[in-house]
């Protein structure tokens, strides 16, 4: 798709039911996210959810889709080692039904990155706000304002590209430096809170559907507005983003 510029369109789900209608609105991609510790389970931040919870989800999931590329989250601590990663990882697949996944990290994450493509499991990289890093980025905040750390995550990119990374992730980057990365890369890179530039969009299911309460991120828009129902707002999502009209400028940083 990126060399044809076809726009990736991918949401989170986390169940069957969902995914079913996420398939049926032509998503692309579904990711399993961590974000179901916050969305389905209730905590604070991802770092509470368990490898097993992972795969529970990735089945219930998997069992829905019939169209859409299957990614799932490595949750926090499950790759501290590329041992540790190639064994979660294997369960993801072989228990989830997952076909791609996705871990936080720069290029500190080469070795894993590298074991898991040589043993045939595609990896998504996610660059930028790590959530899974919240307590040591200090919040939840935009990454990579300042030229050094922009610097080190176009390297930490390339890095990551040449251990086997098959797709990137950037959440809350500046759309300038999103669209600088996008370019530097051959693989896809799919974006949050990243600008337009990037060669697809992702959002969180349940903050695009007006479910989540309290400060909504200035990069969700909430897609139910316009809908009449949870189909609808879906293709309207799909539509937005293949047709360049989501995000627009005031969703970027
Ligand atoms: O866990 C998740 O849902 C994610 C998205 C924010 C991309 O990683």
């Amino acid at each position: 798709m990126k060399p044809r510029r076809d726009a990736i369109v991918a949401l989170t789900a986390y169940d069957f039911s969902f995914a079913r209608a996420l398939d049926a609105a032509g998503v692309d991609l579904v990711l399993v996210g961590d974000s179901l510790g916050m969305v389905i389970q209730g905590h604070e931040t991802t770092l509470p959810v368990t490898m097993d919870e992972m795969i529970y989800h990735c089945r219930c999931t998997a069992a829905g889709l019939e169209r859409a590329v299957l990614m799932v989250d490595m949750p926090f601590m499950s790759h501290i080692s590329p041992d540790e990663a190639l064994r979660n990882a294997g369960r993801l697949m072989k228990e989830g039904g997952a076909q791609m996944v996705k871990l936080e990290g720069g290029r500190e994450q080469s070795e894993v990155v590298r074991r898991l493509s040589e043993n045939g499991i595609p990896v998504c990289a996610h660059l930028g706000l790590r959530p899974q890093s919240v307590h040591k980025l200090g919040g939840y905040r935009v990454q990579g304002r300042e030229q050094d750390a922009a610097e080190r995550m176009c390297q930490d990119a390339l890095a990551l590209q040449g251990a086997g990374a098959d797709l990137l992730l950037l959440e809350c980057v500046p759309s300038d430096l999103a669209s600088r990365i996008t370019g530097e890369v051959d693989v896809p890179v799919i974006g949050i809170g990243a600008g337009a530039g990037t060669d697809g969009q992702i959002l969180v299911l349940h903050d695009m559907l007006g479910l989540t309460p309290g400060r909504i991120p200035r990069f969700v828009r909430n897609f139910m507005l316009d809908a009449s129902s949870i189909q609808e707002a879906l293709a309207l999502y799909a539509d937005a983003v293949r047709e360049a009209r989501f995000p627009a400028p005031e969703h970027g940083f």
